[in-house]
């Protein structure tokens, strides 16, 4: 779908009054959702005893209650009440070549039984993943292991800083780059700000400042208002994975932009990487950054999987241990670089080429998308589905295109979220795990039969909207 149309769509769905499920429907939704899990229920009783909130994943589903797995594979995963859901939330985007894929899982398994997990000196997969990743990622002539996405964007910015010697970093809005203090800024809703920074003192913000999604105008402006910006970090998709559609070229924009004032361009791959394509964001719409981040993708769903690469002159500040007065960007990170998390990107990133696992995933997620969106049309839905190859996106509600700074949309916040959270249910009565009720991640084992059969249970659920 063009960039025009889904702007033209989005739109329509935030001016319009909200479609929503038929009470009677949403009922049968959520009883059936209580008697067929109720042993995530009782999970959820027991966790919430000792854990805040009772759940710690972003992603999970919090509508009635969160589920509790038991196990996955394939494109499936198993909850605790033996409900076999097929999975498109695939841990949040890194499962591309399905769950607990079998080679991969010999080479871990092989890899803590002979040499053991955690060495905390240099092993030889830190640099073998790192070649590797390089050759996917040539603006990355460099190339430093980290543990997390957060941990790694963390870096990027304080890298651009150090390199530039300036302050200033702009992100875009909606954007979502972590959890760390000073990222934690306009993320989600564009516009909303400091609205989910509490616990984080105002001078924080200080240097950052976001930027209203695909408007170079503005960020020209921000630009000329600011001077000394160190960088602009993007996620290529656009805001939350492509929830906020990127302009086609703005991306390419943003770098001409900062070619022009000397200021660093951060590529967020951590969703990106070899599911959008081999090379990123970077090489799908054509791009070249100074710093890239990556994130779980890379380990394939391993523990403690990130990295930032870039450009030599740049990466060159980053140093760890006792500094001698040099101008360095000072990390850490004691399980950074360990040969299992290592050996889970080397001989991930392998069996990735190997399958060609990003343009069948990528299949996949086309099929889905159109069959959503032949549904949608069905029904006289104004909802729509698109996909950046392997992540496809259905917007129902459209918390996300929402525009705070108007009072008429503003207060929509809640009710929009909610809907999202029926629809997660819903979607989970069909027995279909999804990103949060509006994304679906593919993998290379969801068959055509496997995501016709998905279609044809959105029907079930179209067909249960007032
Ligand atoms: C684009 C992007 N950047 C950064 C992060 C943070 O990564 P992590 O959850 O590993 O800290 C995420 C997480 O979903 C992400 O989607």
């Amino acid at each position: 779908m063009e960039y025009e149309e889904q702007i033209r769509r989005i739109n329509a769905i935030v001016t319009s009054p909200m479609k929503r499920f038929k009470p009677e429907e949403l009922r049968g939704i959520v009883e059936r959702y209580e008697k067929n899990h109720a042993k995530s229920k009782q999970a959820f009783e027991r966790a919430k005893k000792i854990i805040p909130g009772g759940v710690e994943h972003n992603l999970a589903f919090n509508y009635p209650f969160p589920l509790e797995s038991k196990k996955v594979w394939d494109c499936y995963m198993q909850t605790v009440d033996d409900v076999v859901l097929t999975d498109y939330l695939m841990c949040g985007g890194p499962i591309i070549l399905g769950h607990n894929y079998k080679p991969l899982t010999e080479k871990i398994t092989e890899l803590i039984q002979e040499i053991g997990s955690c060495h905390g000196i240099t092993h030889e997969y830190e640099y073998k993943a790192a070649e590797l990743l390089q050759k996917h990622f040539p603006s990355c002539e460099k190339i430093r292991w980290l543990q997390s996405g957060t941990e790694a964007d963390m870096l990027a910015i304080r890298v651009a800083r150090v390199f530039t010697g300036r302050n200033h970093v702009i992100k875009i809005g909606g954007s979502y780059h972590g959890w760390s203090d000073q990222l934690v800024y306009d993320m989600h809703i564009p516009g909303t700000k400091r609205m989910e920074s509490h616990g984080i003192p105002k001078p924080i913000f200080q240097y950052i400042d976001s930027a209203p999604p695909n408007d170079i105008e503005a960020l020209r402006k921000m630009f000329k208002e600011k001077r000394r910006v160190a960088a602009v970090i993007i996620e290529p998709m656009g805001g939350e994975s492509g929830a906020i559609p990127v302009k086609p070229g703005f991306n390419k924009e943003v770098e001409e932009l900062c070619r022009e004032n000397d200021a660093l361009l951060i590529s967020d791959e951590v969703v990106a990487a070899f599911r959008l394509h081999m090379g990123g964001g970077q090489a799908y719409f054509d791009y070249t950054p100074d710093i890239s981040v990556f994130g779980k993708i890379v380990g394939h769903g391993y523990p403690s999987a990130a990295a930032i690469g870039g450009r030599e002159d740049v990466m060159s500040t980053v140093a760890a241990g006792v500094g001698g007065g040099t101008k360095r960007a000072y990390c850490g990170g004691t399980l950074a670089a360990n040969p299992l998390t290592c050996a889970a990107a080397y001989w991930a990133i392998k069996f990735v080429e190997k399958t060609n696992a990003t343009e069948i995933a990528g299949r996949a997620a086309t099929r889905l998308s159109n069959g959503l969106n032949e549904v949608f049309a069905q029904y006289d839905l104004p909802w729509f589905s698109y996909n950046y190859n392997a992540t496809v996106h259905f917007q129902t509600s459209c918390v996300f295109g929402l525009d705070i700074t108007n009072p008429s949309q503003a207060p929509q916040i809640k009710e929009r979220k909610e809907f999202m959270e029926h629809m997660g249910a819903a979607l989970v009565d069909q027995e279909i795990i999804s990103v949060a009720g509006s994304r679906f991640y593919t993998c290379i084992k969801h068959t055509d039969e496997i995501i016709d059969e998905t279609i044809k249970k959105i029907d079930n659920i179209c067909q249960k909207v007032e």
